[in-house]
């Protein structure tokens, strides 16, 4: 019996995958695999797996996608042109667990709904390719037209209520709002593409105050209370966007090298990345701080790709892991009005020290031997160039 299994997320193109996995391909047997990273239509999924497949599965990974993707991004200050990562270090994990039923199933491909156009289909292809299977994308190979698409999903009993207007990713970092009108880099966006942030017309008049304790660059509490993984962004997703923080509007260039305009939205990523380089900032030395952002960019262009699985990524983390271990202390942050703002921290690490003659008894008086050197270069080079003064 030819089997394939298919990364399923419960939106049209991946329902329809199905029927054409049967039809088109010759499977005699499609089984839908539902990862489970925090989206919250994960039960509409299913319902709709169990109508369209002939078996499924649902995985749930959020403890794992939180500590060993999540927890990662944020000791690595993850950001690719101003985005927070969302979808991206989701895909490798999703990937890898439909990977993982192929081969307890015996299955002779996998397959995924993305399309032609954008990152995702390279980020599950990178991982499905590890393995000896064949790897099916109908979407990209069939390229139907948005009404091809819904006419097939229509005789083939795949039946949404309200047509979608946008394409949404979802997991527990970010929302991934893309598609139709918003194609467009100059039309703007209506509310209801956001539902996990307010605008700032609607938050509230009186600013909150939260605390964010750090061990090992990880956060750990909230408001001084040991908060795990999971529940600590679901929180601060919930009080950052009550509070209308984090919301992304950008052009992006994609892998493939076109420009794309994404919207997104992240309170909880926007509060704990702020957080995390500020307290970095305290208790890493200037060179560290230095070299790391070249680390983090790296780091971030990788996961962007979906290359996780490159050598020089675990390279990358044994640097970041080293560095994070003096990343200790608690930040105090006020939301107000749409703002995330700093207002302090505090750290037994800290290099910072008020008075300076701990070390050196600072005597402004010693510095004038530096002072001499200071600028050297500078100065024989405008030497050089306009000639000497004296
Ligand atoms: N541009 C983002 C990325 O490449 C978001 C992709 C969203 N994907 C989606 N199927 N809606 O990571």
């Amino acid at each position: 019996m030819k089997k394939v299994v298919l990364a399923y997320s419960g939106g049209l193109d991946t329902s329809v995958c199905i029927p054409l996995l049967r039809e088109r391909y010759g499977y005699e047997e499609v089984i839908a695999v539902m990862v489970n990273v925090g989206q919250a239509d994960i039960k509409e999924a299913e319902a709709r797996a169990e109508k369209l497949s002939d078996r499924y599965r649902v995985i749930d990974s959020r403890n794992e996608f939180v500590h060993d993707y999540i927890f990662r991004l944020i000791m690595a200050n993850g950001n690719y042109e101003g985005y927070v990562l969302g979808t991206a270090i989701a895909r490798p994990l999703i990937a890898q667990k439909v990977l993982e039923v192929a081969k307890e199933e015996g299955a002779d491909a996998v397959a995924h709904g993305c399309t032609g156009k954008g990152n995702d289909q390279l980020r599950f292809d990178a991982v499905f390719r590890t393995m000896d299977l064949d790897v099916i994308a109908p979407m990209r190979e069939l390229n139907l037209t948005r009404e091809e698409e819904q006419e097939y999903a229509q005789e083939h009993g795949v039946y949404f209520e309200t047509e979608k207007r946008w394409s949404v990713d979802e997991n527990i970092w970010s929302r991934s709002i893309e598609g139709s009108e918003l194609e467009e880099p100059s039309f703007i966006p209506p509310e209801e593409i956001y539902q996990w942030t307010v605008p700032v017309s609607e938050t509230p008049e009186d600013a909150e105050r939260i605390e964010i304790g750090f061990e090992h660059g990880i956060p750990v509490s909230l408001d001084g209370t040991k908060t795990d993984g999971v529940s600590l962004i679901r929180k601060l997703n919930e009080i950052g966007g009550k509070h209308g923080i984090g919301r992304t509007d950008m052009i992006e260039d994609r892998v493939l090298g076109f420009k794309a305009r994404e919207t997104y939205e992240h309170p909880a990523a926007t509060i704990l990345l702020r957080a995390h380089r500020d307290l970095e900032q305290l208790v890493l030395t200037r060179n560290e701080l230095r070299f790391k952002d070249y680390v983090d960019k790296t780091w971030s262009e990788l996961v962007y790709q979906g290359l996780v699985m490159d050598p020089l990524f675990d390279s990358l983390n044994a640097f970041v892991d080293k560095t994070q271990e003096r990343v200790n202390g608690t930040e105090y942050v006020k939301l107000e009005k749409g703002a995330m703002i700093i207002v302090g921290r505090e750290s037994p690490d800290g290099l910072y020290t008020k008075n300076v003659s701990f070390d050196v008894k600072l005597e402004q008086k010693g510095v004038e031997g530096y002072s001499v050197y200071h600028g050297f270069q500078s100065r024989q080079a405008m030497r050089a160039r306009f000639g000497s003064k004296k």
